[in-house]
C-alpha cells in the first residue's frame, strides 16, 4: 500500500497543475485513471505526467487490486478526522461478518434486507453475496467512485441519512419499510461531533440537520451532537415512522451513547426499542487515521424485547503479533442509569470541605509560577478561602477514567483556565483528595476502560489507609501537584505569603541544611514562615505511617536528594530567580527544576522509583473500588 500511497502523493503534488481541487475529486481522478484508464479531465502537469503513467503501467495486478479495497486509506487525514470518518478496515469487517453469521444465521444476508446509509466506499459489504443490498452515502462523488458488484442485487445512491427526503429511496427499499419487511441496518457512521461540517474550510461550521430537529422536539437534544447517535436517532425515527417491527442493527461506533450520563433519556428510549445481543471492543488505533487508546464498539441490536440499559458485555479483541484478531478479554460496559448497592459514583460531594468561618483572602498562583489574580482590583469574595486552606484541587467533575487525570493540588488560589472543578483542601478533606489525585494519577487509561466512571472507594477496608499514606507520598512527586511556595507577594499594597503545605519535611531539617550551606534566603523563608507544613506532620511528626515498600523506597530517596542538592540551590537561584528555589519548603514545581540540571540521573532514578510507586498503587485501584471489575 506504500507504493500505491507514494504514487497518490506523486499525482496530487506534481501532476495535478490545479491545487484547487479538493482532495476528493483528486482521489477520484486517481482510481479511476489507475483501475480504469479513464481520461483525467483535471489541468495536468505534462512532464510530471509522463512519469506518472509510466508508475502506473509498472503497478501489479495484486497493487491495482489493493487500491480497489483500500482507497479510503488514501483519504486527506485532516478531512477525515474533522468530519470523524473512520473506514473499517477489512480484518474488522471480516469480525463483524464472522459475529453477524453466528447471532443471525449464517444466512442473514438473504433473510435481511440490508442498508448500509453510510456505505463511503462499501467496505462494509463488499465482496459479500446479498439478496438485496442497498448502499447510501452523503457524497456522489463516493457513488460515482465506487461501482457495486453485482447490480441485479445492489445499489448504491447518494443519500443524506440524516437530512434526506424518504419519497427519494429507491422504489424497492421504500417498499421494504412500508412492508415492514426484516430489515438490517449494517454500518460505520462517521464518529465527529457538531451537527455537519464545512471540510472545505477546515471549520466546523453547524447547521441543524433534519434529524437533530427532530430529536430536539422529542426532547433529545443532547444526543444531537453525535452524528452516528444522530444516525440512531433517524433509525428510530424510521420505526416509529413505518411502524417497524423487525428491524436490526448492527453498528460500529464510539462507546460514549452506552456509557454517558449525558445520554440516559436517549439510551432508555434506545433499549426500549432495540435489545443488545453481542458486542466487541477495540482500540481505535486498528482503524486507519485515528488515534490510539480510545475504544471503537461493535454491537448487533435486534429489534423486539426491551433490552437492560447498563452491563453491556462486550469481548476485548486486539491484534496479535502476526495481524490476526484475538479475543484477550471480557468487558461490561456500565453507565451510572441504575443505583448500584456497592458501586456509587464519586462526586464532588465526597471530595467536599465546606469553608470556613473566618476567611482569609489569597492570590492567586498559576503553574508558571505566576501570581495573579481573578479579581481586578482591591478583595472581593472570589479569593477567598477557609482558615485552614491547604490548597486547591482542580478535576473534571464528571470523573471518569480519562477526565479524572486533570487533578492537581497547590497552594494558593487556583485560577482555572477550564471549566474543571475547584475545590479547597483542607486537613477534613487532605486524605481523600491525596487519594483521589494519586488513583486519578496512576489509573491505567486503556481504550478498555476509557469511557467508566469513577465510584466512592471503600474506606472500610484495612488497605485503606496504606493507600491513602502512599497516596501522600506518590502526590510529593506527582506531575499533576504543582506544590510551589511564594513569598513576600506584593498584592495591592499588600504583602502575601504562600507557604506549601504538602512539603514532608521537617522545619529543623532543613534548617540545619540551611546553616550548613549559608543559604540566607532558606534562612530567611524560615524566619517569615516557620511552622511546620501540613505534610510534614501528617507524614512525619504523627507516629509511623503504614508505607508500602515502593512508597518507603520513594519518601527516602525524594529525602535524600533534597539534601544532596541543598547546596547547589543558591547557584541555581542566581540563573532562575522566578522559580525561588531558595524557599525552605519549596515543593515538587520547583524541586523538579532543579534536579533537572544539578542531578539528571539521580532525577531519572527518582522518576523510576515514582512509576514503580504508581504500578502498585494502580494494582489496588480495584481492590478499593475506585472502579468496576471488569468482568461483571
Ligand atoms: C466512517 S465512514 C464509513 C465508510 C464505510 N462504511 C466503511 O466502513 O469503511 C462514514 C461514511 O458516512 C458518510 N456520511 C457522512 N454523513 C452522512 C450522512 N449524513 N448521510 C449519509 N452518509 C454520510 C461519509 O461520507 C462516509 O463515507
Amino acid at each position: 500500500m506504500k507504493k500505491i500511497q507514494h504514487l497518490f502523493s506523486f499525482f496530487k503534488d506534481q501532476v495535478v497543475a490545479d491545487k484547487n481541487v479538493s482532495h476528493d475529486t483528486v482521489l477520484s481522478a486517481f482510481v479511476e485513471f489507475v483501475l480504469r484508464q479513464e481520461e483525467i479531465l483535471l489541468p495536468l502537469n505534462p512532464e510530471t505526467f509522463a512519469k506518472f503513467e509510466r508508475d502506473v503501467s509498472a503497478l501489479s495486478k495484486k497493487e491495482k487490486a489493493l487500491l480497489h479495497t483500500r482507497a479510503d486509506e488514501l483519504h486527506d487525514a485532516r478531512t477525515r478526522r474533522i468530519a470523524g470518518q473512520f473506514y473499517t478496515p477489512v480484518e474488522f469487517v471480516e469480525l463483524a461478518h464472522e459475529l453477524m453469521d453466528v447471532r443471525l444465521g449464517a444466512d442473514w444476508r438473504e433473510n435481511y434486507i440490508v442498508w448500509d446509509a453510510a456505505a463511503g466506499s462499501l467496505n462494509l459489504t463488499r465482496g459479500y453475496p446479498f439478496k438485496e443490498l442497498y448502499s447510501s452515502t452523503l457524497q456522489q462523488e463516493e457513488v460515482d467512485r465506487n461501482p457495486v458488484g453485482d447490480p441485479a442485487t445492489e445499489s448504491f445512491f447518494q443519500f443524506d441519512f440524516l437530512s434526506g427526503d424518504l419519497s427519494k429511496l429507491p422504489k424497492g427499499l421504500r417498499h421494504a419499510l412500508e412492508m415492514d419487511k426484516p430489515i438490517l441496518f449494517f454500518m460505520n457512521p462517521p464518529y465527529s461531533t457538531g451537527a455537519k461540517e464545512r471540510i472545505e474550510f477546515g471549520t466546523k461550521t453547524k447547521f441543524l440537520t433534519h434529524v437533530q430537529v427532530q430529536s430536539r422536539r422529542m426532547g433529545l437534544s443532547t444526543t444531537a451532537k453525535d452524528l452516528y447517535a444522530q444516525f440512531m436517532l433517524r433509525i428510530m425515527l424510521l420505526v416509529r415512522h413505518y411502524k417497524l417491527t423487525r428491524v436490526v442493527y448492527a453498528v460500529f461506533s464510539p462507546l460514549t451513547f452506552l456509557s454517558s450520563d449525558n445520554l440516559k433519556t436517549f439510551r432508555k428510549r434506545w433499549c426500549d426499542i432495540f435489545c443488545f445481543d453481542r458486542g466487541i471492543l477495540f482500540d481505535a488505533g486498528h482503524f486507519s487515521g485515528t488515534a490510539l487508546n480510545w475504544a471503537i464498539q461493535f454491537s448487533i441490536w435486534k429489534q423486539g424485547e426491551k433490552s437492560q440499559t447498563s452491563g453491556f458485555k462486550y469481548f476485548i479483541v486486539e491484534k496479535d503479533k502476526s495481524g490476526g484478531i484475538v479475543k484477550t478479554g471480557t468487558k461490561y460496559v456500565h453507565n451510572l442509569d441504575m443505583p448500584h448497592p456497592q458501586f456509587k459514583r464519586l462526586t464532588p460531594d465526597w471530595l467536599a470541605s465546606p469553608v470556613t468561618l473566618p476567611t482569609r483572602f489569597l492570590p492567586g498562583v498559576t503553574t508558571s509560577f505566576e501570581v495573579v489574580n481573578s479579581v481586578k482590583e482591591g478583595f472581593d469574595g472570589t479569593n477567598r478561602v477557609s482558615a485552614d486552606h491547604l490548597g486547591k484541587l482542580c478535576y473534571d467533575p464528571p470523573m471518569t477514567v480519562f477526565g479524572a487525570g486533570n487533578a492537581y493540588g497547590r497552594p494558593g488560589y487556583i485560577i482555572n483556565t477550564t471549566t474543571v472543578g475547584n475545590l479547597e483542601i483542607t486537613p477534613r478533606n487532605f486524605e481523600r483528595v491525596m487519594a483521589l489525585l494519586a488513583t486519578a494519577r496512576s489509573l491505567d487509561k486503556s481504550f478498555v476502560d476509557q469511557k467508566d466512571y469513577m465510584y466512592t472507594p471503600n474506606e472500610s477496608l484495612p488497605e485503606w489507609q496504606r493507600y491513602v499514606s502512599d497516596a501522600v507520598v506518590f502526590g510529593l512527586v506527582s506531575n499533576g501537584s504543582s506544590h510551589i511556595s511564594r513569598y513576600d507577594v506584593e498584592w495591592y499594597g499588600q504583602r502575601y505569603q504562600l507557604p506549601n503545605e504538602f512539603f514532608w519535611m521537617t522545619s529543623s531539617a532543613i534548617r540545619d541544611y540551611a546553616e550548613r550551606y549559608h543559604d540566607k534566603k532558606a534562612l530567611y523563608s524560615l524566619e517569615i514562615s516557620p511552622n511546620e507544613r501540613f505534610a510534614a506532620k501528617w507524614l512525619c511528626l504523627s507516629g509511623p505511617r503504614a508505607l508500602s515498600p515502593e512508597a518507603t523506597a520513594v519518601l527516602d530517596f525524594v529525602t535524600d536528594l533534597t539534601h544532596d542538592t541543598f547546596q547547589e540551590r543558591a547557584e541555581f537561584d542566581k540563573a532562575r530567580p522566578e522559580i525561588q528555589i531558595c524557599n525552605w519548603d519549596a515543593g515538587w514545581w520547583q524541586l523538579k527544576e532543579l534536579w533537572k540540571i544539578v542531578a539528571k540521573e539521580k532525577f531519572k532514578e527518582l522518576v523510576r522509583l515514582r512509576n514503580e510507586l504508581s504500578a502498585s498503587l494502580r494494582s489496588r485501584i480495584r481492590l478499593l473500588g475506585w472502579l468496576r471489575p471488569r468482568d461483571s
